[in-house]
């Protein structure tokens, strides 16, 4: 056990020191909050998975600030990867494409490809200019736990094993980024977010495939992720309904308009999307810490847009 400092965004020089030295610091981003090691330090990296309890072949993230450090990395930038980043960078939308054989293979667990996003929160971005290297941090949370969307939920499985956490508050995207593979003929979405399908084959003017499975080693790709410590079920608001009439002791987390019994503790949810995503972590963050004993969550809107709560949701759900 260490003891984990509370830092706030003016104290990020005592952060560089901190990944300087070697230590995981947890960072706010505009999705969720990251676990950051230095990307060119292989001991800090191994304290990533170590402190998270993630399997080694499960890769990260790599962050940048600057379009001038893609080289780094990619072994070569095609056209569509060049729009996407005119387009979406900074911002949630990660790229995985062939890597360069100079990268650590602690970051790519071994994968010929690697995964690279530019952030737009500004504390990350200064932090990793300042520190004068990339940084690899995956989301800031226990494996298989649900991603912190603000620094309590960061303590809640990590506090006494990262050097310091800075705290920014809430997230405002609040889901992690889009993780799209372009190392395919087909530009694959491996992982849903806020930047959708649409929106990138519009950009690139070609169709973007977006399997519900695949095998790639992507841990949101696993069947036990997201999950909260109690059983969460998804259900059609009319069957909520006639379960609060009988059932004691639950949670319901709705955006349609319920009836209230004093029995039941409620969430309401926006029915407008980004609201919704940036508040869904923290409501089963605050679910986990009643004394409810289950979770009964209306099925939220089919519209396309939607399919990154979709995908989180049907992993955290009861199978
Ligand atoms: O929004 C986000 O992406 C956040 C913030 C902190 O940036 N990060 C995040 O990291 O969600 P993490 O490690 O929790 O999820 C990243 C996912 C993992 O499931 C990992 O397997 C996948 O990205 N990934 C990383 N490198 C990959 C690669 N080369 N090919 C396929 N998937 C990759
Ligand atoms: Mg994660």
């Amino acid at each position: 056990m260490i003891s984990t400092l509370l830092l706030k965004p003016r104290d990020i020089a005592q952060a560089i020191a901190l990944l300087k030295a070697g230590e995981i610091v947890a960072i706010p981003t505009e999705t969720v909050y990251g676990l950051a090691a230095d990307a060119t330090d292989s001991a800090a990296i191994q304290k990533i998975f170590s402190a998270k309890n993630r399997p080694s072949d499960h890769p990260l993230i790599v962050h940048i600030d600057a379009l001038d450090k893609i080289s780094d990395w990619f072994e070569a930038v095609p056209p569509r990867a060049q729009q996407l980043m005119e387009r979406f960078w900074p911002g949630p939308l990660t790229i995985v494409l062939p890597k360069r054989n100079t990268v650590n293979d602690l970051i790519t667990g071994g994968a010929p490809t690697v995964a690279l996003r530019m952030p737009q929160h500004p504390i990350m971005r200064e932090i990793i200019r300042q520190l004068g290297h990339a940084i690899v941090a995956p989301s800031a949370n226990a494996h298989q736990k649900i991603s912190p969307t603000h620094p309590t939920h960061v303590l809640k499985t990590l506090n006494g094993k990262i050097a310091a956490i800075i705290d920014d508050g809430i997230c405002a995207v609040g889901i992690e980024s889009t993780i799209i593979d372009l190392s395919k003929p087909v530009p694959t979405i491996l992982r849903p977010g806020p930047i959708t399908a649409a929106m990138i084959a519009t950009v690139l003017g070609v169709t973007v495939i977006c399997p519900v499975t695949h095998d790639e080693k992507v841990s949101g790709n696993m069947q036990h992720h997201y999950q909260p410590e109690k059983p969460l079920f998804l259900l059609p608001i009319e069957a909520i309904a006639n379960l609060a009439v009988t059932e004691k002791n639950i949670a319901i987390i709705h955006y349609s308009m319920i009836k209230q019994y004093d029995h039941i503790t409620y969430y309401q949810m926006s029915a407008i999307k980004a609201e919704y995503a940036k508040n869904l972590y923290r409501v089963l963050h605050a679910v986990d810490n009643t004394s409810a004993t289950k979770i009964l969550l209306e099925i939220p809107p089919l519209q396309s847009e939607w399919s990154d709560i979709h995908d989180r949701l049907r992993k955290a759900a009861q199978k």
